[in-house]
C-alpha cells in the first residue's frame, strides 16, 4: 500500500514537472508574441503618425551615416557593400528625425530586395534649380512595371512579413512633401531600384565641398 502511494506520488510529481515545463514554454511563446505585437504597433504608429516637420540645420552626410548605422546589422547579415558617392555635404533645413527614418525605410527596402553580397550606392547631386537630390540605388530584384505606380500607396506591400505594412514609401513620400520636396522611384526588374529624395533650394542652407 505504502509503495503504491509512493508510486502515485512519484507519477504525480513527474506529471507536475512536465506541466511546469510546458507552462514555461507557453509563457515564453506568450512573451515573444507580446514583444512582436508591441513592435508591430510601434512600427505602425511611427509610419502612420501625423508628420510634423521641425526643421533644424543638419548635415545630410551625418543623417545618411546615422541611417546607415541603424541598418548596419541588416547590411552585415546580407554582406551588402555600401558605396557613398558624396562629393559634397549640404547643410539642409530639415527634420532630422523624419529624414533619418525615411532613409532607414528606403535602405531596408533595398536590403529586402537583394540577394546576399548586393550593393547600395548613395549619391548626392545638385539639381538644376539649386536644390539637392539624394539617390539610393540598389542592385536588387527591381519592381515590375505594373506595380511601380502603387509603391507610394498606403498599405501596398508585396512582402509576406506581418511587420511590413506597406507604409514605408508612403511615409517617405509624405516626409518629402512636408519638406516642400519630392520622393521619386525608378526601377528595372532584374537590375535594381533607385529612390530619389529631392530638396528644393529653400531647404539648402549651405553646400560644403569635401
Ligand atoms: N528597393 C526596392 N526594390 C524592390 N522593391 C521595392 C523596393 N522598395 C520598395 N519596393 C516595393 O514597394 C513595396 C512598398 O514598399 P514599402 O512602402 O516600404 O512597404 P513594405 O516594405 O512594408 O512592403 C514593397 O513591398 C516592394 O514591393
Ligand atoms: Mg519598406
Amino acid at each position: 500500500m505504502c509503495i503504491d502511494n509512493i508510486k502515485i506520488s512519484t507519477k504525480k510529481a513527474n506529471e507536475l514537472e512536465t506541466l511546469k515545463k510546458s507552462l514555461n514554454e507557453d509563457i515564453h511563446i506568450i512573451s515573444v508574441s507580446a514583444d512582436h505585437l508591441i513592435e508591430m504597433v510601434k512600427r505602425f504608429r511611427e509610419q502612420m503618425q501625423d508628420i510634423v516637420i521641425s526643421p533644424t540645420q543638419n548635415s545630410i552626410m551625418d543623417i545618411v551615416n546615422q541611417a546607415l548605422t541603424m541598418v548596419n546589422p541588416l547590411i552585415l547579415s546580407k554582406n551588402v557593400t555600401v558605396i557613398k558617392d558624396m562629393e559634397f555635404d549640404a547643410i539642409l533645413k530639415c527634420d532630422e528625425f523624419h529624414l533619418k527614418e525615411a532613409l532607414i525605410n528606403i535602405l531596408k527596402n533595398s536590403i529586402d530586395a537583394m540577394e546576399p553580397n548586393g550593393r547600395i550606392i548613395i549619391d548626392f547631386s545638385r539639381t538644376q534649380n539649386r536644390g539637392i537630390a539624394i539617390s539610393i540605388t540598389d542592385d536588387g530584384k527591381g519592381i515590375p512595371e505594373d506595380t511601380i505606380n502603387r509603391v507610394f500607396d498606403s498599405f501596398f506591400s508585396t512582402k509576406k512579413s506581418d511587420l511590413n505594412f506597406g507604409l514605408g514609401l508612403f511615409y517617405c513620400y509624405n516626409v518629402m512633401l512636408y519638406h516642400g520636396g519630392k520622393c521619386d522611384i525608378s526601377s528595372r526588374v532584374g537590375e535594381g531600384t533607385s529612390v530619389f529624395l529631392t530638396f528644393n533650394k529653400k531647404s539648402v542652407f549651405e553646400v560644403v565641398e569635401v
